[in-house]
């Protein structure tokens, strides 16, 4: 058993008591009104109880407009932020945080699920999107930004230790970042400083909202692996900026649903063989910045999660893996050596996609 992976450790205001996260997974059981369900609760309390440290929720969409799909959770109303504290009650006799992920699906949202157009940076014909989207006004980004704002307030009032802004995998604010997407002119636009606002902004919004006393991190790609997208320096250069204002954690991915051939849920990993598609992205954001990194992406193995953290990475971030085997940390903390035997074939989606929730479907 590896003593540092079970060893402490601190990001931002939180004591955590392993190097191990649950990556955020939407896990298709929200209620259509964007409040979490009985359902819900019961993943996190056996999330909890299966020895993470720090639990992220699945992507909560910071208005209407920006969400996805009918089970995609909200926190716009007391109702939705009730019903997230009922998760919090359950985990916290497991010495678990829990962290909620802040999104804007952009031009990746649904349009006939809030009847309201599609928007993003610019109107492009992208392989992203299934309709050309419209551009967002100005005034229109500031309302989103207030968004992210007054969601992460309410995370925090519903006893949430901490939020997360998804970056990320092409959605909204990974819209902005990428040139391939936003091809504005005005402020939000052009330069990488200029690309870079949305983000900024949104995070300096969240901290006036959260004050100083709260965990903040992003999940950010390393690249988009994408002709013209994002590319890991100019990644690097936003988290530094953010490290300056505050930031407490980033979350290293990559890829968007197009890219190639690296997408963010990579399929086929093997332990010992081909773990950690994003390593090269994630190794110079650890070398590089004073603040902890987090690695996400294909960890199936003790000795691969041992590797990252040798190479300075502070936490290690799981998704697949734990809704196969939610108590896989506990069982590697008792001893078991043998990795993940999640095969990374994706299957899970299935039931999500016929609204029963995320299942492994992988014969034992
Ligand atoms: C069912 C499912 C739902 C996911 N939902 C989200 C999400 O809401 N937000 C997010 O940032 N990533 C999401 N991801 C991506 C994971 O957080 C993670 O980055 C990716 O699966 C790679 O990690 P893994 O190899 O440990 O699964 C999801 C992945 C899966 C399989
Ligand atoms: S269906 Fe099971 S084995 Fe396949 S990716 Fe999902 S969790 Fe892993």
């Amino acid at each position: 058993m590896s003593t540092n992976l079970f060893s402490p450790t601190t990001l931002g205001q939180l004591n955590l008591k392993n190097r191990f996260v649950r990556s955020a997974t939407w896990d298709g059981m929200g209620f259509s009104d964007g409040s979490f369900s009985p359902a819900q609760v019961e993943l996190y309390r056996n999330l909890s109880a299966g020895g993470s440290s720090l639990l992220t929720t699945g992507y909560i969409a910071v208005n209407p407009q920006g969400r996805r799909n009918p089970e995609q959770n909200l926190l716009s109303n007391r109702k939705q932020q009730q019903s997230l504290s009922k998760i919090i009650e359950v985990i916290k006799c497991h010495d678990t945080f829990l962290q909620a992920q802040l999104v804007h699906c952009g031009g990746l949202a649904s349009s006939d699920l809030s009847r309201q157009p599609l928007v993003a940076p610019s109107p492009v014909e992208h392989p992203l999107f299934e309709e050309i989207p419209q551009e967002l006004t100005e005034n229109e980004i500031e309302t989103i930004i207030l968004n992210f704002g007054e969601t992460a307030a309410r995370a925090r009032e519903a006893g949430c230790d901490g939020v997360q802004i998804h970056a990320a995998h092409g959605y909204l604010i990974s819209q902005f970042l990428s040139p391939f997407t936003n091809q504005r002119t005005d402020d939000y636009g052009g330069s990488r400083e200029n690309r870079t606002r949305m983000l900024l902004e949104s995070y300096k919004k969240i901290r006036e909202y959260v004050g100083n006393d709260f965990t903040i991190t992003i999940k950010i790609n390393g690249s988009d692996y994408l002709e013209n997208g994002l590319e890991c320096q100019e990644s690097l250069t936003v988290a530094q900026k953010l490290t300056e204002l505050g930031l407490d954690g980033v979350e290293v991915s990559g890829g968007t649903q197009v890219s190639t051939p690296l997408t963010p849920i990579p399929k086929a990993i093997k332990a010992g063989e081909n773990e950690v598609p994003f390593a090269a992205e994630i190794n110079a954001f650890a070398e590089a910045l004073p603040i902890p990194v987090i690695a996400v992406g294909g960890i199936r193995s003790l000795e691969t999660a041992e590797k990252l953290l040798s190479k300075g990475v502070s936490l290690i971030s799981l998704c697949r893996p734990l809704i196969r085997e939610p108590d896989l940390i506990n069982q590697w903390q008792a001893g078991r050596e043998e990795p993940s035997t999640c095969n990374s074939c994706n299957r899970c989606f299935i039931p999500a996609f016929k609204g029963k929730g995320i299942k492994c479907l992988q014969e034992k």
